[in-house]
């Protein structure tokens, strides 16, 4: 990507440049104009003074063609000037124009023996001239070179010098070129970065391509959208789990409200019967109050439940945990559920375990996890069946296995996961006939996890199921943290 920054860049650059041409311009130019003016007085002096060595020696510099043809030589004009002035010989001009020289400074001081020189305008020719006059034997020798010849020497070198200069600057306009163009790209990829941010695009990656400043803001911008990347999964995860919990909740309403609706119209068709005139049939009152009784039951059996799982949920019951001998808990249980199992023709036991098993937990939430799974086992286990309870001490593990198996119909597979859930049934309508709510197993998982442990099932379809929960041998510090819960929801 060019943009503006490139034209920048590169404008700065430029600008630069070419105050550094002007300035070298302008020094050189004042440099070369003293010193090729310098060397050329020197050099006019020389041939000057080599023309009045010839002078003394016969030449007639008075003769128009001999002065043409020395002027000629040594690339000047020359002036032969008497002593009171007069010009005795000119190559430029005819004598005859020409006015008295006595007064021309470089003329003055040749005449006093000394090498002048001046620069001004000829009165004679109209042109700039550079002027150095040689004492001769009878006045003075004056060689002159126009100004203009010379301005012309200093431009050449002058424009030498310019493209010698603009030579060695294109190298630093290259570099500078190359420089601008990595900017304007790491910049284009910030930008294009920065845009995706603010698009939302927070997968994004921006490639690190320097360790300069550039490179540092890379870095920066970097972490601050892999730290956005992270907070918006973190929402998004939080919505997620608030839209479940508002699903369960939502689900869990209608539930309720549903299992509370069926018995309730039940209860209410019946009573509307019997006062409608069916109290006094005596073939069907009685199995009609049954039946109303039936319902008040699961009525009863459904707002317990009910509490004790809202409970165990908002940590309102208050667990009082001790070391129990948990072998001793199952065999209360066992002899508390035998007459049932009795009834039943299901066969009850419990096995030994052959050592003391102790458990840190509360007893009595342990005696309502072992009456529902035990209830549940009578009530899908056939006549006939058999339940067997025990204990199973895990060896390296701070923990305690309490098992609860049936002979029973057993579970689907693709049920098991779900079991635990609050309402969920494999067979609804069974589970209702047989007075159940569907919310035992629910506050097994809870009682149990609230004691430090968990639960799980296994279990063969036609064959049985085997619920198998844990509980820490020690005190985990769930009882200091139930206190607290209670101690919080009390006040
Ligand atoms: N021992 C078991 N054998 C077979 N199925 C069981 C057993 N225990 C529980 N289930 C299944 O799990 C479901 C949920 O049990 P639970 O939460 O106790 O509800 P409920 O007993 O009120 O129906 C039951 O409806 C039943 O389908
Ligand atoms: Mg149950």
């Amino acid at each position: 990507m060019t943009g503006k920054i490139f034209y920048k860049l590169i404008g700065a650059v430029l600008c630069l440049l070419l105050v550094a041409l002007a300035a070298v311009d302008y020094l050189a130019t004042r440099v070369v104009e003293s010193t090729y003016q310098e060397t050329l007085e020197r050099e006019l002096s020389d041939k000057g003074a080599m023309l009045a060595l010839g002078l003394a020696q016969g030449l007639n510099l008075r003769d128009g063609n001999i002065v043409g043809a020395f002027a000629g030589k040594t690339r000047s004009r020359l002036t032969l000037i008497a002593r009171d002035g007069r010009v005795l010989s000119d190559s430029g001009a005819s004598t005859g124009q020409m006015v008295n020289h006595r007064e021309r400074p470089e003329i003055d001081a040749a005449l006093a023996g000394r090498v002048g020189s001046a620069r001004r305008k000829s009165s004679t020719l109209g042109v700039d001239f550079l002027y150095v006059a040689v004492p001769v034997a009878d006045g003075a020798l004056r060689l002159a070179v126009p100004l203009a010849e010379i301005q012309g020497q200093v431009d050449a070198i002058r424009r030498r010098m310019l493209a010698a200069t603009a030579l060695a600057f294109l190298p630093a306009i290259l570099i500078a070129l190359w420089f601008a163009r990595v900017i304007a790209r790491r910049l284009g990829a910030i930008i294009d970065y920065a845009a995706q941010l603010a698009r939302g695009n927070f997968h994004a990656r921006l490639k690190r391509t320097g360790t300069d400043e550039l490179g540092l803001l890379e870095i920066k911008l970097s972490e601050t959208g892999e730290k956005l990347e992270g907070m918006f999964q973190e929402l998004e995860r939080e919505h997620a789990e608030l839209e479940k919990v508002e699903r369960v909740r939502k689900d869990f309403v209608i539930n309720v409200s549903h299992e509370l609706r069926t018995p309730l119209a039940s209860i209410q068709g019946y009573t509307e019967t019997l006062l409608d005139g069916a109290l006094d049939d005596p073939n069907h009152n009685v199995c009609f109050l049954q039946i109303i009784r039936q319902n008040t039951e699961r009525l009863a059996n459904l707002t317990a439940d009910l509490l004790t799982l809202s409970r165990v949920e908002l940590k309102q019951l208050k667990f009082s945990f001790a070391s129990y001998n948990v072998d001793r808990l199952l065999e209360d249980m066992v002899e508390s559920m035998s007459p049932l199992a009795f009834r039943k023709n299901i066969k009850l036991t419990r096995v030994e375990s052959g050592g003391l098993v102790e458990a840190f937990c509360d007893s009595e939430a342990v005696n309502q996890v072992l009456s529902n799974l035990v209830d549940n086992a009578l009530k899908y286990t056939p006549a006939g069946g058999e339940i067997t309870v025990g204990t199973r001490i895990l060896s390296g593990l701070p923990t305690i296995e309490v098992f609860v198996r049936d002979t029973g119909i057993g579970i689907p597979a693709d049920e098991l996961p779900r079991l635990f859930e609050r309402f969920y049934r494999v067979d609804k309508a069974r589970s209702r006939e047989l007075g159940g709510t569907g919310l035992g197993l629910s506050i097994v998982k809870h009682l149990v996890r609230a004691q430090g442990g968990d639960v799980r099932v296994e279990s063969v379809l036609g064959k049985g199921s085997t619920f198998i929960f844990t509980l820490p041998v020690e005190d985990l510090g769930m009882s200091e943290d139930s206190d607290i819960r209670t101690q919080l929801t009390n006040s």
